[in-house]
C-alpha cells in the first residue's frame, strides 16, 4: 500500500509535500527512470533547476507519467530555480522561467527560487514577484539566502518568498537562520537532507544509534529529523530501493527522549 505523505502549508496557503526527490547530481540518463520509480512509489514533490542540467530529461517523464494516468499535474509539486548569476538581471528573469517551463513541458511550476543570491537582489526579486502575478509561478522564493539577504529582500518585497532552500541536516541544523526565516513565516527545504556524496552523516553515531533503536536506516533517521523540525526534505537518489526507502519516513516518528539526542551533542550544534 502507498505509504502516506505528510504536508507543510507555506504562507500562500498552498500545501509541499514534505519529503520530495531531490535531483541535483543526477545523471540525465538516469533521472527519469528514477522520477517515475519515485511517482509510483508515492512521491508527489520533485526538487529541480535549470543549473542541474537535467530538466529536459525530467519533462519527457513528466510528460509520460501524465500520459499513462500515473499522477496528475494538480496533485504534483514542481520546484525549479532561477540559473546562478546569469540570469539575475529583471528582464532575463521571465525567460529563464520560460527555459524551464519548456525544458519540463510544463505551463507553470509550483513553486521558483533564486538559486543563489546574486549583487542585485531587490531587482531580481521584482521579476520574480511579476512571474508569481503571471501566474507561471504559483509561489516564488529563495535558496541560499543568509539572514542578512532576506533582509535586503524584505525591505523591498511585496510578495514574501514562501521558502528558504538550504543546506540542513542533522549534523548540519543551522538553528540561528532556521528561527529567523520560521519568525517570519517563511518555510525551510534542505536540501542534501543526507549530506550528499558520501552521506557521511550516516555514519555519524548519533545518527546510528536512533537508527538502531527505532529499526530504521540511517538514512531514514536523518530524514524524518529534518520533517519533525518542520522542514520539508529533497533526498536525491536514482536508485529504486533507496528512492523506495527514503519515502518511508512519515508513518513513525522519533521520540522526544531519542529526539533530543541531537541537540545533546556539540558535533550536532553547528
Ligand atoms: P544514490 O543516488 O546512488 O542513492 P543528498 O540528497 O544528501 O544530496 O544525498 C544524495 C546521496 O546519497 C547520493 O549519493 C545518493 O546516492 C545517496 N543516497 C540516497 N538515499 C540514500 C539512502 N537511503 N542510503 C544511503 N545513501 C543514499
Amino acid at each position: 500500500m502507498a505509504k502516506s505523505i505528510k504536508f507543510f502549508e507555506l504562507n500562500t496557503g498552498a500545501k509541499i509535500p514534505s519529503v520530495g526527490l531531490g535531483t541535483w547530481a543526477a545523471a540525465p540518463n538516469a533521472i527519469g527512470g528514477a522520477f517515475t520509480t519515485a511517482v509510483k512509489v508515492g512521491y508527489r514533490h520533485v526538487d529541480c533547476a535549470q543549473m542541474y542540467g537535467n530538466e529536459k530529461q525530467i519533462g519527457v517523464a513528466l510528460k509520460k507519467v501524465f500520459k499513462d494516468g500515473l499522477v496528475k499535474r494538480e496533485d504534483l509539486w514542481i520546484t525549479s530555480k532561477l540559473c546562478r548569476n546569469t540570469d539575475h538581471a529583471p528582464e532575463d528573469v521571465p525567460q529563464a522561467l520560460n527555459r524551464t517551463l519548456r525544458d519540463l513541458q510544463l505551463d507553470y511550476v509550483d513553486l521558483y527560487l533564486i538559486h543563489w543570491p546574486g549583487h542585485d537582489i531587490p531587482s531580481t526579486w521584482r521579476a520574480m514577484e511579476a512571474l508569481f502575478d503571471s501566474g507561471k509561478a504559483r509561489a516564488i522564493g529563495v535558496s541560499n539566502f543568509s539572514v542578512k539577504q532576506l533582509e535586503d529582500l524584505l525591505a523591498v518585497a511585496r510578495v514574501t518568498p514562501a521558502v528558504n532552500q538550504v543546506k540542513i541536516h542533522p549534523v548540519w541544523q543551522q538553528p540561528r537562520l532556521c528561527e529567523y526565516f520560521k519568525s517570519k513565516g517563511i518555510h525551510l527545504t534542505g536540501y542534501s537532507p543526507l549530506g550528499s556524496s558520501g552521506t557521511p552523516i550516516l555514519k555519524n553515531p548519533i545518527v546510528t544509534t536512533v537508527a538502531e533503536k527505532l529499526g530504521k536506516t540511517p538514512a531514514q533517521v536523518a530524514l524524518r529529523w529534518g520533517l519533525q523540525m518542520g522542514h520539508s526534505v529533497v533526498p536525491k537518489s536514482t536508485n529504486e530501493a533507496r528512492i523506495e526507502q527514503n519515502f518511508d519516513v512519515c508513518e513513525w516518528s522519533i521520540a522526544e527522549n531519542l529526539f533530543a539526542k541531537f541537540s545533546e551533542s556539540e558535533k550536532m550544534r553547528l
